[in-house]
């Protein structure tokens, strides 16, 4: 028996929270998924996480929501790591950081799961080492999971794929997050360990990485600063299924989603075997 775990890509705003909430109800049965990942860190307005969308993002199914540079972007986020365990703060952060870094869950048939994500160190504020931060992590998990999924949340593709072979047969998945562009590599490595680059962004795609693209372009062309607000155009969830022996935490399968708005309201009335995970990311227009 395997254990099918889905990452959803970074939830942006009011758009990536109501697809989120559209679609997961429905494809936790439909798939059979035992445990759902997504990362967080702009769920409230574009910037960080509120009381209201992380309650918003766990009522829809996810279980664990990891966060990345944007992590203290809203104060209730103090709050929400106070009251649970489910949300986490890259782990190469200083260990002054609020907030827990690594989450030990229960996927819905029992298994024991750590997740934990570490920040890139290229074009990113300088962090502490995300190598010796997964060391340090997998040492202490050691004998209590074997099924570990690690977000890398980095600018650069190269810290990605780095990290992913230094942890390749030692953990069940790195999947990339923070690029907000779903990569087309996801795969297995040598060892047993699933890999994608970049998961993608579960928000609105006709933008600018999330945001309106009237407003970024503006700043580009003139340097005055704008506000960027979170576009509306074409809201998609982005997220990679993968499955692994709960044994011994080897990945089996590795397949890329993409669900648009229509395909998430057909959810609600078509059946079971007719919803399978989208193989490649349809054009944004047409
Ligand atoms: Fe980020
Ligand atoms: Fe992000």
């Amino acid at each position: 028996m395997s254990l099918n775990i889905l990452f959803i890509g970074d939830v942006v705003g009011s758009p990536g929270r109501k697809i989120v909430c559209q679609a997961l109800p429905r494809l936790i049965p439909r798939w059979g998924i035992g445990l759902v990942v997504c990362n967080a860190e702009n769920a409230a307005g574009g910037s960080g996480l509120t009381v209201r969308c992380f309650e918003e993002l766990a009522d829809a199914g996810v279980d664990t929501m990891t966060m990345g540079d944007h992590v203290y972007r809203k104060d209730e986020i103090f709050k929400i790591f106070e009251r649970s365990d489910r949300a986490i703060r890259p782990a190469n952060f200083p260990p002054e950081a609020p907030g827990p870094e690594l989450a030990l869950v229960q996927a819905r048939d029992g298994t024991p799961v750590a997740v934990f994500t570490v920040l890139g160190r290229t074009f990113m504020r300088p962090v502490d080492c995300p190598f010796h931060a997964a060391d340090r992590l997998l040492e202490q998990i050691r004998g209590t999971a074997r099924v570990v999924v690690v977000d890398i949340h980095a600018e650069a593709t190269s810290d990605k794929q780095l990290l992913a072979r230094y942890l390749d047969g030692r953990v069940s998945a790195v999947l990339g997050t923070h690029t907000h562009v779903a990569t087309a590599d996801e795969q297995i490595l040598k060892q047993g360990t699933a890999y994608q680059t970049d998961v993608g962004m579960t928000g609105p795609h006709d933008s600018i990485i999330g945001r309106r693209y009237d407003r970024v372009l503006s700043t580009a062309l003139t340097f005055v600063p704008a506000y960027f607000d979170v576009a509306t155009g074409d809201p998609r969830l982005s997220a990679t299924l993968f499955s692994v022996d709960p044994e011994t935490g080897t990945a089996q399968s590795i397949q890329r989603v993409s669900i648009n708005q229509e395909e998430a309201q057909r959810l609600l009335t078509e059946s079971a075997d007719e919803t399978r995970p989208a193989r490649s990311v349809a054009p944004l227009h047409g």
